[in-house]
């Protein structure tokens, strides 16, 4: 206990250092004492110039500037009132557009004689009703009370600033771990040993790994300990299925997600220093009121920028971090969630003091936020999307509007906001236009790109081809575009499932007839050598009841069989990473549904290494369990763009109440659920008895991810050996 308060007095005082540096808007402490005179003198009245302007009275008006100036001597040390007169003079110019009247002029009255002979007036003499006709000296309690009033305030007004900062402490020392974690893992990756190829030597990478070198030890240390963190769910099994409708992150996440509760708590509440008697309100509940209120509302515009830069697509920590879009929505949610409240925190400390548009950046924050609960995400996404976009653009005018009285002084926390979110936007946009524009410029005619839609019924499945010039990659997912139709801005992001190189043959009109019955492996491994040809992109998608039903009903007006469409459908992206699985000696796939899509250029993928002899790939064994409720689909599947992959050896199907298929290319489907559990545990206790590394990859229902994350998680748990989890989630 008493480490953790030392160790946040050490964090509290870094941070204050670093945000007290170039904050031009906070006074310095050897300016306190001088602001804190002239804060005094400023509020009392004296005949002459300025008189009702605080400002320019106290600048012009020669009794006040002498009294500045005789109190600051008595009551200042020395060394303070050089940098205090400055400021002083500063603040003439900037609030009341005057020089003050400078020492010099005042010289004769300013003497120790002089001074001494001023009257000394107390704080209960002091009436507002009577002009002073002479400079005075006030009392040193009165002063007293004035220091520690504006040192109070000042001290706030650093705070306050220094805990905003915090949170980009926090967040990037978040990013930097992730970071590091990365680069660590694979500098680790890169010093594996090579995986034999000699059937008879059953590579015992495990042993070697642990026994080769200290640093492979370690390696293999640091990658089992930081498993337990990364893989498991904070509460088993519950982490794409949802929990009272919460989801609920892994372990890891859960620990940041905590830490930044915990630690925006704390700062809201701590280092308040009200006192009896402050001179601005002199019982404590209002001082209070209104540090909580400004501090809450510091850390909620600090909090802002976090909260646009982890809602984006094109996220450069994604890029920096490889975490997975979910994890950084994960963390906007709850940057979102804490930003609310310490906005609905600022405005009930303010309601006391002034109404103003920043109650409706509040309640357009917390409606945000109401509407954001997964019910509204998985209910009506379109629409909550939309309301959760113009919602974010009335917060963002609400604000500057609600700042605007402070000169611009919060803008530095606005700004960013609107430049990543164009930064994102015109990222898409680019995206969008070099997927789709460049493949007619290629062909030098500006044509649309045209998709080629097919229905069918059977396999309740649709397919989308594209033709574009990107070089397609397994793990990659695109947003899918129709823009002329009245809700033309909808995006909706679809696996990359599978891909041909485009031959003359086979140009984009000749949509419909799947272009895949004849591919042979051998098309795919050339394919991924020619950088210059075109690729015949395909994606399977489950019809929902959005766009995803639109596109089967546009299939099914025709009169085709099997029901096609051509339509305009742009493409935007590559997103999301290739998953390391060739470093593995063991891979097993399972997939539930639609998330076959997923999994089918990894297959391919390894089928073209494995017919290579130069490649590098580790993989001795792949696996691929699939259950899906359609087994038209799953025929179908089988049949055109994984007959390849049947036809190998090395490719291995399990027969536990799944699909099973058969090394000789025959297909039987049994019926019932994979019994994922054991067939996670089996394949642990093969890799761990021959020393492999086993990759397990998941995409498929919340359920079966569930259950496929925990078998494994338990797996790695109570053995020695090395295994890996993925997963690719159809949702967020
Ligand atoms: C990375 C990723 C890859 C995917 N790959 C595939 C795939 O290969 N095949 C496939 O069949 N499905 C895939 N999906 C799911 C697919 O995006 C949704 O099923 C589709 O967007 C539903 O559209 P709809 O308008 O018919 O949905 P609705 O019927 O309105 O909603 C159905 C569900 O989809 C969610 N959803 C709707 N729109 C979106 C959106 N734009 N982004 C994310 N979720 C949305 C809703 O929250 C809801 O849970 C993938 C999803 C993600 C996130
Ligand atoms: C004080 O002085 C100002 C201007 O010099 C004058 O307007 C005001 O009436 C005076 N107040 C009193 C109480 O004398
Ligand atoms: C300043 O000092 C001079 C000289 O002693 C005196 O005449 C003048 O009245 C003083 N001014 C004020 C405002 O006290
Ligand atoms: C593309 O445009 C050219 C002429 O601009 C036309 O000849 C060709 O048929 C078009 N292709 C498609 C697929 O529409
Ligand atoms: C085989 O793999 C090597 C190394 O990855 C690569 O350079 C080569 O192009 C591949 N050959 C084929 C035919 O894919
Ligand atoms: C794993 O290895 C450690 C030592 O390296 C050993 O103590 C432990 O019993 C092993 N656990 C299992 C399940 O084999």
């Amino acid at each position: 206990m008493i480490a953790a308060r030392h160790l946040l007095r050490v964090f509290l005082t870094l941070v204050s250092l670093f945000a007290s540096h170039g904050l031009s808007n906070t006074i310095a402490v050897n300016q306190e004492c001088v602001s804190a005179v002239f804060g005094i003198i400023g509020g009392l009245n004296f005949e002459g110039v300025g008189y009702g302007n605080y400002y320019l009275g106290l600048c012009t008006n020669p009794l006040k500037t002498i009294s500045v100036y005789a109190n600051s001597k008595t009551y200042c040390p020395p060394a303070d009132l050089e940098p205090g007169f400055s400021y002083f003079g500063w603040a003439c110019q900037e609030y009341g557009g005057a020089e003050p009247i400078s020492q010099a002029d005042l010289a004769a009255n300013l003497t120790i004689e002089a001074i001494k002979g001023f009257p000394v007036l107390d704080q209960a003499d002091s009436n507002p009703l009577i002009n002073l006709t002479t400079p005075i000296l006030i009392t040193r309690d009165w002063f007293d009370l004035g220091f520690r009033t504006e040192d109070s305030w000042d001290y706030e007004a650093r705070t306050h600033r220094a805990y905003g900062f915090a949170m980009y402490g926090f967040w990037g020392g978040v990013i930097l771990i992730g970071t590091l974690h990365r680069l660590i893992s694979v500098i680790n990756e890169r010093r594996l040993p090579p995986s034999s190829t000699d059937p008879e030597d059953t590579g015992r990478a495990d042993s070697r790994e642990k026994s080769a070198s200290g640093t492979q030890s370690n390696a293999y240390s640091y990658s089992r300990i930081t498993k337990h963190l990364t893989i498991p769910s904070a509460l088993p099994p519950f982490r794409s299925q949802l929990l009272f409708g919460c989801t609920i992150p892994t372990r890891i996440e859960s620990f940041v997600i905590l830490s930044y509760w915990i630690i925006s708590f704390v700062l809201c509440c701590v280092n308040y220093r009200p006192f009896n008697g402050n001179l601005y309100w002199s019982a404590m509940s209002p001082q209070i009121w209104r540090y909580v209120a400004d501090r809450t509302g510091i850390i909620a515009y600090a909090n802002l920028p976090i909260l646009w830069m982890f809602s984006g697509r094109n996220n450069i920590f994604i890029w920096l971090t490889g975490w997975q879009f979910s994890t950084f929505n994960l963390f906007h949610r709850h940057v979102a969630r804490v930003a609310t409240l310490q906005a609905i925190l600022h405005s009930i400390g303010y309601t006391a003091f002034y109404f103003t548009s920043g109650e409706g950046a509040t309640i357009s924050m917390s409606f945000i936020v109401l509407f954001s609960f997964s019910w509204f995400r998985r209910k009506i996404y379109e629409s909550f999307l939309m309301i959760h976009i113009i919602l974010s653009v009335v917060v963002i005018v609400a604000l500057f509007y609600h700042t605007s009285i402070f000169d611009g002084q919060y803008d530095p926390y606005l700004w960013p906001l609107v430049a990543i979110w164009s930064f994102d936007r015109f990222l898409r946009i680019v995206r969008v236009v070099y997927c789709n524009l460049h493949v007619q410029l290629h062909k030098k005619s500006l044509n649309r790109s045209i998709a080629a839609i097919s229905y069918d019924q059977d396999a309740n499945i649709i397919r989308v081809q594209i033709n574009t010039h990107i070089k397609p990659r397994p793990g990659q997912h695109y947003y899918l575009y129709q823009p002329f139709r009245l809700t033309g801005w909808e995006s909706h992001p679809f696996t990359l499932a599978y891909w041909s190189q485009s031959t003359e043959s086979q140009h984009r009109g000749q949509a419909g007839a799947p272009a895949t019955g004849s591919t042979t492996v051998g098309s795919i491994a050339a394919s991924s050598k020619a950088m210059e040809g075109e690729y015949l992109m395909s994606f399977w998608i489950r019809p929902q009841d959005g766009w995803t039903r639109h596109l089967r009903d546009l299939c099914l007006k025709s009169s085709q069989v099997p029901a096609t469409s051509k339509e305009t459908i742009l493409l935007e992206g590559p997103y999301g990473m290739s998953e390391p699985l060739q470093k593995f000696d063991e891979v097993l796939l399972i997939a539930g549904g639609s998330g076959i899509a997923a999994m089918v250029p990894y297959v391919l993928d390894y089928i073209s290494q494995a017919s290579n002899k130069s490649s590098r790939t580790r993989i001795r064994g792949l696996t691929l369990v699939w259950s899906d409720r359609n087994r038209a689909f799953m025929h179908q599947i089988a049949q055109q763009e994984l007959a390849a992959a049947l036809t190998l050896n090395e490719i291995r199907y399990i027969s536990e109440s799944t699909d099973s298929i058969s090394a000789t290319g025959s297909l039987t489907i049994d019926t019932g659920r994979p019994d994922i559990p054991t067939i996670i545990e089996r394949a642990a206790t093969a890799a761990t008895e021959s020393g492999s590394r086993l990759a397990v990859m998941t995409c498929g229902p919340a359920g079966m991810s569930d259950a496929a994350r925990d078998a494994t998680y338990r797996a790695i748990r109570t053995r020695n050996s090395s295994i890996e989890y993925f997963e690719s989630a159809f949702g967020w």
